[in-house]
């Protein structure tokens, strides 16, 4: 064999070698429309009350660790819990974020359920953050069916790039923040408060990014490969990070925990919010009357509607909430942007000029349904 045929060979067979290791590699980032949602559960649920409970498990959670669970007690009669095993004990220590969660829980649940013809009675069993047993609820049948808000929980989602500049029109700004005035608070990116809270941003993700505690917990939470977002259906995507093409498909084969730990991932999240935060509109605070459980339960509720407005408007949300979660930027927070009442949500807002579809993953009901 001569050189040149020799070349041409083995040329060919590193080339399909590489096509083949490609073709068997993790492609593609696993999205909510791949999900198959046709789950037997073992307990005879209703159908309505298997898409009340789905329609509820789309809310929004930290981590996507969605801490819920529901405890059937006999048909339209169940109790919402507080599920320990998936608390963030690194950055949530109180579980203030889980308790937040579990109100946009109960909002998408409340909504629901009045979509399909029942109003909702609710008692509150907790007394607690910690407490296991947190809401019972009971439907009552109305007939009317109310709100047509299925849709807008299906198309719900955060986005995390791409926020235009513009600062919020005035009608969009009453639109948003009327409702619930006194508790959402905007804070445009022309005013000085805007820039504090950029940078406060940028040092409180450096502090935690460096703390082995919080960073160790994220690597945990992050799904890599489809095969571990498949096993978990919880997490924190590649998709759900908007990491799509080149980057993801790198990620997706060769990345797991101990990426996370290195210098160079740490690094690179922190440029990642240096961007992130150079793109908006502002920030819309939320605000609760105090720090006990039904107040945060109402604030968890508080921002799934206002989560569930703003797509019609093409204006995007991102919670960013790390200046709560670290001592150093929390204790001048209210100070600083002038404000009396706890802080409980801080949240990056903008335009968006076109409105990707939600791709976070969700257990089927009967992950989190227990007898
Ligand atoms: C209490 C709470 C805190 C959150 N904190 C952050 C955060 O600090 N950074 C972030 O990127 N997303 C944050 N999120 C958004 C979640 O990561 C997101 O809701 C989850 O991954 C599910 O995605 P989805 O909202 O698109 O359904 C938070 C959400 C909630 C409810």
């Amino acid at each position: 064999m001569n050189r040149r045929k020799f070349i041409t060979i083995a040329g060919g067979s590193i080339a399909i070698g590489a096509a083949a290791a490609y073709l068997l590699s993790d492609k593609h980032n696993l999205v909510r429309a791949a999900q198959d949602h046709q789950d037997s559960s073992k307990i005879l649920l209703r159908p309505d009350e298997r898409e009340i409970l789905y329609l509820a498990s789309l809310a929004p959670s930290g981590h996507n660790t969605q801490p819920w669970f529901v405890r059937y007690i006999e048909p339209y009669h169940w109790i919402i819990g507080n599920d320990k095993s998936r608390w963030l004990p690194a950055v949530d220590p109180t579980q203030r974020e889980t308790i937040l969660s579990i109100g946009t829980f109960l909002q998408n649940l409340e909504y629901a359920a009045g979509s399909l013809g029942y109003d909702c009675v609710f008692t509150l069993l907790a007394g607690s953050n910690q407490d296991e047993n947190v809401m019972d609820v009971i439907l009552r049948r109305t007939g009317k069916t109310s709100n047509p808000v299925i849709k807008k929980i299906q198309l719900r989602r955060t986005v995390r790039s791409n926020y235009l500049n513009n600062v919020l029109k005035e009608q969009d700004k009453i639109f948003l923040t009327a409702e619930d005035s006194g508790f959402i608070h905007y804070i445009p990116n022309t005013a000085k408060e805007h820039q504090w809270l950029n940078e406060q941003t940028i040092e409180s993700n450096r502090i935690q990014a460096y703390r082995e505690a919080a960073q160790t917990e994220l690597a945990n939470w992050i799904r890599f490969s489809s095969k571990d977002a498949a096993a978990h259906l919880d997490g924190l995507t590649l998709a759900g990070m908007e990491i799509e093409g080149i980057p993801g498909w790198y990620l997706r084969n060769f990345y797991g925990k101990e990426q996370v730990m290195k210098k160079s991932f740490r690094e690179q999240s922190i440029d990642k919010v240096v961007k992130q935060v150079s793109q908006s509109a502002g920030w819309l605070l939320i605000t609760s009357k105090d720090q006990s459980l039904i107040s945060l339960l109402e604030t968890g509720k508080r921002m799934q509607r206002l989560f569930l407005k703003i797509r019609e408007r093409n204006i995007a949300i991102h919670p960013m909430t790390q200046i709560l979660e670290e001592a150093a930027t929390n204790q001048s927070l209210n100070r600083s942007i002038g404000i009396n009442e706890p802080v409980q949500f801080i949240l990056r807002t903008g335009y968006l000029k076109e409105y990707p579809k939600p791709v976070t993953l969700r257990r089927p009901v009967e992950g989190f349904l227990v007898r």
